[in-house]
C-alpha cells in the first residue's frame, strides 16, 4: 500500500494519529507500517460504541448433562470406544496457547511458567505429561497442534525444542499461529506500540480452526484421517486431554461436540454455564447470568445452570468445516495494552486502559446441533492458572496438584 492510500484509509476511520511519526521513520520502517495499515481491519473499532448491545442473548433454558454416576456406569464401554478411536488415529489435540496471559503478569508465554517448588514443572510440561498418560494407555501417538500468536510463537517453539518436547514425539507436534486484531483506547483510537507499529493483540481463541485451515493443517488432518479435535486451554494444569472415556462418550452419543464441565461452586461463580439458547446448545457467560437464571432450579431442586465449562471441548471435525464460514460474535474485552505516550515512550499500564477484540471458542458450540456436556470431578481436573495469587492462581493450582499426588 502506498502512503496516500494508507492516509485515506486511516482518515476514513479517524485514525490518522497512526502516521504521527511517519516522516521520522526510515524506508524499511515505513514499509512495515504501510503494510500493517493495509492488513488491519479498522471496521471492528466502531463496535466499541455499541459494546453493550453487541451480542444480544436468545431464550435461555437448561440443558441435560451427563453426570458422574452415569459416566461411572458406562466407563468401561466408553473408554474402549475412545481408545479404539485414538488407536485408529482419529483423535487430535489442539492446545490454545496464543493468549497473552496478562493477568498472570509475565511477559513470557504462559506455558513456560514454572510452577515447580523443588524441581522444574513448567505448565507446558504438565499438559504434555497428561497427554502422555493417554499415549501410553492407548499405545499410539496423538497428533498435537499448538496454536501460538505473533507475540509468543518464537519463544514457544524454541522452548519445546529446548525441552525436547517433554518426551513427546516431535513428529506429532505442529505449531500454527493465530491472527491478530488492533487494540484501542476507550474512544476506539488504536494504540501504537512502536513508532511504526499499531498495537495488536491475539484475536481470541475462536479463530483456531480457521487458522488451522490457513496453515494447511486441516489438509494434513484429512490425509491422516483425524475426525475429532480435543481443544484445550494452556492454563488448566490438571486437565485430561484426549481422555478416552470422554472421547468414547461423545462418539457413542453421536454428539457434534463434547464439553467437559464441572459443578459450579456457587450460582454466581465466574465460569460460563452450559445451557440451551433458542433451543441450541450454548454457554451463558457469568456476566450474562441474571438473578432469575441463578435462582432457577431443576426437577431435583438443584440449580438449573449448575455446570461450568472448563475450555476442554471435543469437536467433530467435519461439523467444524460446515460452520466455519459463519462469523462468530465479536467480544470487546477490557485489557491492559502497552502503548506509546505523547513523548513516544512505551508505557506498560498497571490497570486496563482500552479494548481488545476477540472471538471465542465457546461461541462455536452454539453453531452446532448437538453437544454432550460431560461432568468431570472438579478437584481432579480443574486447576486453572489465571492469576498470580488468590482464585484460579499459581497458588491454588499448586494446592490442587499436591492433592492429586503431583510432585512440584
Ligand atoms: P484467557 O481467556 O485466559 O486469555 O485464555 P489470556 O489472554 O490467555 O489471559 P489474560 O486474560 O490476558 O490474563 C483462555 C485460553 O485461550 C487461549 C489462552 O492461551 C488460553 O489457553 N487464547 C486466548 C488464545 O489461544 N488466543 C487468544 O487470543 C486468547
Amino acid at each position: 500500500m502506498e502512503y496516500q492510500e494508507a492516509y485515506d484509509k486511516l482518515n476514513k476511520y479517524g485514525q490518522l494519529h497512526v502516521l504521527k511519526y511517519y516522516q521520522e521513520l526510515d524506508q524499511e520502517e515505513q514499509k512495515i507500517l504501510l503494510q500493517q495499515i493495509e492488513q488491519t481491519d479498522f471496521d471492528v473499532l466502531s463496535l466499541c460504541q455499541k459494546k453493550e448491545t453487541l451480542n444480544p442473548r436468545g431464550e435461555i433454558d437448561p440443558i441435560g448433562v451427563m453426570q458422574l454416576p452415569e459416566i461411572a456406569a458406562k466407563r468401561e464401554e466408553y473408554t474402549q470406544i475412545g481408545l479404539d478411536a485414538i488407536r485408529a488415529g482419529k483423535v487430535g489435540a489442539v492446545l490454545l496457547a496464543g493468549g497473552m496471559g496478562t493477568r498472570l503478569g509475565s511477559d513470557a508465554p504462559k506455558g513456560v511458567y514454572n510452577i515447580g517448588l523443588t524441581r522444574d514443572v513448567f505448565i507446558f510440561q504438565r499438559l504434555i505429561e497428561n497427554l502422555l498418560d493417554v499415549v501410553h494407555q492407548a499405545g499410539a501417538w496423538i497428533p498435537l497442534y499448538v496454536m501460538t500468536s505473533d507475540k509468543n510463537h518464537e519463544t514457544t517453539t524454541a522452548f519445546f525444542k529446548e525441552k525436547k518436547y517433554f518426551g513427546y514425539n516431535a513428529d506429532y507436534v505442529t505449531f500454527f499461529m493465530q491472527d491478530m486484531a488492533p487494540a484501542c483506547d476507550y474512544e476506539g483510537k488504536v494504540y501504537m506500540e512502536a513508532r511504526n507499529k499499531i498495537s495488536t493483540s491475539p484475536n481470541g481463541n475462536g479463530g483456531w480452526f480457521l487458522s488451522m485451515m490457513k496453515w494447511g493443517i486441516v489438509d494434513q488432518i484429512h490425509k491422516a484421517g483425524v475426525e475429532w479435535l480435543n481443544v484445550f486451554a494452556v492454563d488448566n494444569v490438571l486437565q485430561r486431554i484426549a481422555d478416552p472415556c470422554f472421547v468414547g462418550a461423545t462418539i457413542a452419543t453421536d454428539s457434534a461436540v463434547g464439553a467437559k464441565v464441572v459443578k459450579k461452586t456457587a450460582p454466581d461463580e465466574k465460569v460460563g454455564a452450559m445451557c440451551l439458547e433458542d433451543g441450541k446448545p450454548s454457554i451463558v457467560e457469568y456476566y450474562d447470568m441474571t438473578e432469575e437464571l441463578m435462582a432457577a432450579k431443576d426437577e431435583n431442586g438443584e440449580p438449573a445452570y449448575n455446570f461450568g465449562v472448563i475450555l476442554n471441548y471435543l469437536f467433530r471435525e467435519k461439523d467444524l468445516e460446515e460452520i466455519v464460514a459463519k462469523k462468530l460474535p465479536l467480544h470487546i474485552v477490557e485489557k491492559k495494552i502497552p502503548y506509546l505516550d505523547e513523548k513516544g515512550e512505551l508505557v506498560k499500564p498497571e490497570s486496563p486502559n482500552g479494548y481488545k477484540f476477540e472471538q471465542l471458542v465457546l461461541d462455536m458450540i452454539h453453531e452446532l446441533d448437538s453437544c454432550l456436556p460431560y461432568e468431570v470431578v472438579r478437584n481432579k481436573e480443574f486447576a486453572p492458572i489465571k492469576n498470580k495469587t488468590g482464585v484460579d492462581s499459581v497458588d491454588s493450582a499448586r494446592e490442587l496438584c499436591k492433592e492429586n499426588g503431583i510432585v512440584l
